[in-house]
């Protein structure tokens, strides 16, 4: 093959495949199903991984104010990730009711979201302050607003029923 044909049928090549790898529709949605994926993970083993515990001290007097304090830290951490966990495009209407729980309302309601996750992030804040304190009273007591305002502000409003699979 002479120089210019071969650089021709490369050119061809090119030509078919580049819009190939500008067609994005695919990978994206592959994408999107690995933010749920990813959320509901960081949900399960970051959140009430330790949230659990914090609810122990609460209800059972399980563990120490140095235990919720740890707790806690870790939840405030875990909780700075989930909005990055929720790109646009990945909730019901788009995926199925039986792979997400995750309501239109997020999207048309970022602010109110972010909103809801910085309840969170504040409350476990707080809550870090109040068990170094160490005084039980009002470690269960703002173990209670953490539940309310952290995790029930934002699952009321944005979290849609389970559906069975
Ligand atoms: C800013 C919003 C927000 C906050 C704050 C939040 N969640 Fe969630 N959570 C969600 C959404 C939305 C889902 C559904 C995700 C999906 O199905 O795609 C969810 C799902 C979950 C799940 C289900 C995972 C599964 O197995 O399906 C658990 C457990 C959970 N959250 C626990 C908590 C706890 C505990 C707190 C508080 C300490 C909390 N969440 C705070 C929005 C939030």
């Amino acid at each position: 093959m002479r120089l210019a044909t071969k650089l021709a049928s490369v050119i061809a090549v090119a030509a078919v495949v580049a819009p190939l790898a500008l067609w994005t529709g695919p990978l994206e949605a592959a994408g999107d199903d690995a933010a749920i994926k990813a959320r509901i993970d960081l949900m399960r083993n970051d959140v009430l991984k330790n949230w659990k515990p914090i609810t122990a001290y609460a209800k059972d007097g399980k563990g120490t104010p140095a235990d919720v304090s740890r707790h806690a830290k870790a939840l405030g951490d875990a909780a700075k990730k989930i909005p990055s966990l929720f790109p646009k495009g990945t909730g019901r209407g788009d995926f199925p009711d039986t792979v997400t729980r995750a309501l239109p309302d997020i999207w048309q309601d970022w602010k109110g979201f972010e909103k809801a996750n910085q309840d969170l992030i504040d409350q476990s804040a707080i809550l870090v302050k109040v068990a170094d304190g160490g005084d039980q009273d009002a470690i269960v007591k703002q173990i209670g607003m953490t539940g309310k305002m952290g995790c029930g502000g934002c699952h009321k409003p944005f979290r849609g029923a389970k559906v069975k699979k």
